[in-house]
C-alpha cells in the first residue's frame, strides 16, 4: 500500500507505522485527529512529502469529523484542527503546506457537504500528485547518475518519506529502473536511524544494492574516492539554505572538499520562498532519543543533551536541485522555478 491514505469505508487515514520498521510491517488507522497528531510526532508517518499528505488528509478528517451545524462553526472547527497539526512539527514546510491548501481549496465550497467533500478529494488530489511529482523528479533525476556509481544518501528520502516512489531514492529508483548499476550508500542516520531502518530496508525490497554506514564514515568513504554522488532530499528550502535531517550539511561539506557532486531532490511543495536559514525553527527533539538506543541506555542517564532534529546546508553545497520541473543550478534564482 501507499505510505499514507484514506480510507472510503471508514473515513480513516490509514498509514504504514515506520517506527516499527524493520522489524515488523503494519499499517494502523488514524481515526481521530489527536491519533494522527500523535503518529506525526512519534515519526510514525515522516518524510517531508509523506506529512503533506497526513497534513491534507487530516484537515478532511477534521471536516468529517465535525459536528457543526453551519458553515461557520465547520470552518471554525478546521481552522482548530490547522493549528493542531502544523504545530506538530515545525520544520518541513509540505506539513502547513498541505493544511493550507485543504483550506484554500474549500473557499469554494458553499455548504456543510461541499466543504467535506471537496476538503477529501484535495487531500486525494495532493496525494495523488505527489506520486506522479516523485516519478517526473526521477526521470530528471536519473540522467545524472551513471551505471556504475555509488551514491551516498542520508536519512530515508524514499517511498515511505513520500505518498510513493520517493524524492533521493525515487531518482535511483528511477536510474535503475533505466537499466543502471546503481550502488547505495546509506547513512545509519542517528538518533532515530531512518537510514538504517527504513531506506535500508525499502532499497533491499527492490533489490538495490545497498551497503549501510554509520554517519561518521560517510568522509573516510569519500576520501578513498568510494562516493561518486551524493542525494538527499530536503524538508524545506529558503534562498539561502537546505533544511534537511541533521548531518546533511556535515556530507554536503565533506562532498564540496573531495569534489562530488551533491544534489537535493525535493517537490515545490518544500520550498520556502519566504523563509530564510535564521527565520526558520529547527525541531528539537526529545533528549532521550540520544540517551538510548532502542530502550537500552547509551549515556549516562542525567547528562546534558542537544538534539536537534535538522541542519541547514548553505547553497554553495549544492550542485543541483532536482524537481518535478527539471534541475536546477547555481545561481538558484528559486522565484523562477514558479513562473
Ligand atoms: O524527521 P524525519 O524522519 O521526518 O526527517 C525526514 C528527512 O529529513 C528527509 O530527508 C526529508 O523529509 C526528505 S523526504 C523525501
Amino acid at each position: 500500500m501507499r505510505t499514507i491514505d484514506w480510507n472510503d469505508e471508514s473515513d480513516s487515514i490509514m498509514l504504514i507505522d515506520q517506527t516499527l520498521l524493520p522489524a515488523e510491517y503494519k499499517v494502523i488507522e488514524c481515526k481521530t485527529l489527536a491519533a494522527l497528531c500523535e503518529a506525526i510526532m512519534s515519526l510514525r508517518v515522516r518524510g517531508a512529502p509523506a506529512l503533506g499528505a497526513a497534513g491534507g488528509y487530516g484537515m478532511a478528517l477534521a471536516a468529517r469529523l465535525s459536528s457543526a451545524k453551519d458553515m461557520d462553526g465547520l470552518l471554525k472547527d478546521m481552522q482548530i484542527a490547522a493549528r493542531a497539526i502544523k504545530g506538530t512539527r515545525p520544520t518541513a514546510v509540505n506539513l502547513a503546506w498541505g493544511v493550507d491548501r485543504v483550506l484554500h481549496a474549500i473557499n469554494d465550497a458553499y455548504d456543510l457537504k461541499g466543504i467535506k467533500n471537496t476538503a477529501l478529494s484535495e487531500a486525494k488530489m495532493m496525494a495523488d500528485e505527489d506520486v506522479t511529482k516523485n516519478r517526473k523528479m526521477g526521470e530528471f533525476g536519473a540522467k545524472l547518475l551513471e551505471d556504475g556509481d555509488v551514491v551516498l544518501t542520508h536519512c530515508n528520502a524514499g517511498r515511505m518519506a513520500c505518498v510513493d516512489w520517493g524524492t533521493a531514492l525515487g531518482v535511483i529508483r528511477s536510474a535503475v529502473e533505466d537499466g543502471k548499476q546503481i550502488q547505495v550508500v546509506a547513512c545509519e542516520t542517528r538518533p532515530l536511524n531512518q537510514g538504517s531502518r527504513i531506506t535500508a530496508w525499502e532499497l533491499m525490497q527492490d533489490n538495490i544494492p545497498v551497503t549501510l554506514i554509520a554517519d561518521s564514515m560517510s568522509g573516510h568513504l569519500m576520501r578513498k574516492g568510494v562516493i561518486n554522488k551524493v542525494i538527499v532530499g530536503a524538508d524545506r528550502i529558503t534562498e539561502d539554505v537546505v533544511f534537511n535531517k541533521i548531518g546533511t550539511y556535515t556530507h554536503s561539506v565533506l562532498a564540496k572538499e573531495h569534489g562530488i557532486p551533491f544534489y537535493v531532490a525535493a517537490p515545490l511543495s518544500t520550498f520556502d520562498l519566504e523563509g530564510w536559514e535564521e527565520s526558520v525553527t529547527i525541531e528539537l527533539r526529545d533528549e532521550n532519543e540520544l540517551r538510548f538506543c532502542n530502550g537500552k541506555i547509551m549515556a549516562p542517564k542525567d547528562v546534558k543533551v542537544y538534539n536537534p532534529a535538522f541542519d541547514a546546508t548553505p547553497m554553495e553545497n549544492i550542485t543541483g536541485l532536482i524537481t518535478e520541473r527539471g534541475i536546477y543550478y547555481p545561481p538558484f534564482l528559486l522565484d523562477e522555478l514558479f513562473i
